[in-house]
């Protein structure tokens, strides 16, 4: 299975390493692909909005586009952050930030709607699912119908602070969450997507746009009429 992981860090701690007991039951080292944040996309957006016009007019195209390609590819997308203040980290959301045109309130991409992902986050105490939420909202609105989670507190500071036993556990985890990504094929577009997609297609309709770019956007790809990102046309 070809796997995109989206570290919300660059050092390889707890998350990185549960991500990657994860992966390495799903995939080949080959067929996996790993972005480091904020060493591969050192930024933050700008807010100068000229992604809304063209996506290649950002200035950091050149570096979301070798994300994005990657994620493209993959049948599974991984992201990991930490819990930093109750939150992801800054660079897990810059990330986000600057893919925001990803969002249906703007130009999904069509392949989104066929992809599975996983949001992995560890913390000392608590407040993993906070960070979790803080992914997974942008995820949700990228249109990606099949999102699981997996946050869990480690009392420690890295790896080599976790307990034994709490090991042991995750390692377990990992093993039931690989078998249940590993039975799914093509995700099923479940209710709450084609909701939200139904919402943004009587959005742009009405011409709530952020530009007029956006309302051609759909128009073209037919979602303004009967077609849909994750049916087959034709
Ligand atoms: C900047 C920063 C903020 C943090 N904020 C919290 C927090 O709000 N609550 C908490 O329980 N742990 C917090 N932690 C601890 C980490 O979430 C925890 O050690 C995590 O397992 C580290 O993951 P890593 O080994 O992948 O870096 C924070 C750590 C850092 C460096």
């Amino acid at each position: 299975m070809k796997i995109a992981m989206i570290h919300g860090q660059n050092h390889m701690g707890s998350t990185y390493h549960i991500a990657r007991l994860l992966a390495d039951k799903l995939a080949e080292k080959e067929e996996i692909r790993e972005f480091f944040l904020p060493r591969d996309l050192p930024h933050v957006c700008l807010g100068c909005y000229q992604c809304i016009e063209d996506d290649a007019k950002c200035p950091y195209y050149q570096e979301k586009q070798a994300i994005a390609t990657a994620m493209e590819g993959a049948e599974l997308l991984i992201f990991t952050t930490p819990n930093y203040c109750m939150g992801p980290t800054a660079q897990m959301k810059a990330l986000l930030d600057l893919l925001f045109t990803f969002w249906m309130t703007h130009r999904p991409r069509a392949w989104m709607f066929g992809k599975k992902a996983v949001v992995i986050s560890t913390t000392a105490g608590m407040g993993a699912g906070r960070a979790i939420r803080g992914v997974k909202s942008s995820l949700v609105n990228w249109g990606i119908p099949y999102i699981k989670s997996y946050g869990t507190g480690v009392q420690a500071k890295n790896w080599a602070g976790v307990k034994a036993e709490k090991k042991a556990k995750i390692e377990k985890d990992m093993e039931k969450l690989a078998r249940k990504l590993g039975r799914v094929g093509r995700p099923r577009v479940g209710l709450k997507t084609r909701f939200i997609f139904a919402m943004m297609a009587n959005m742009h309709r009405a011409g709530w746009d952020s530009s007029p770019v956006e309302r051609q956007y759909w128009e073209a790809r037919g979602w303004l009429g009967k077609a849909r990102p994750w049916k087959r046309q034709g």
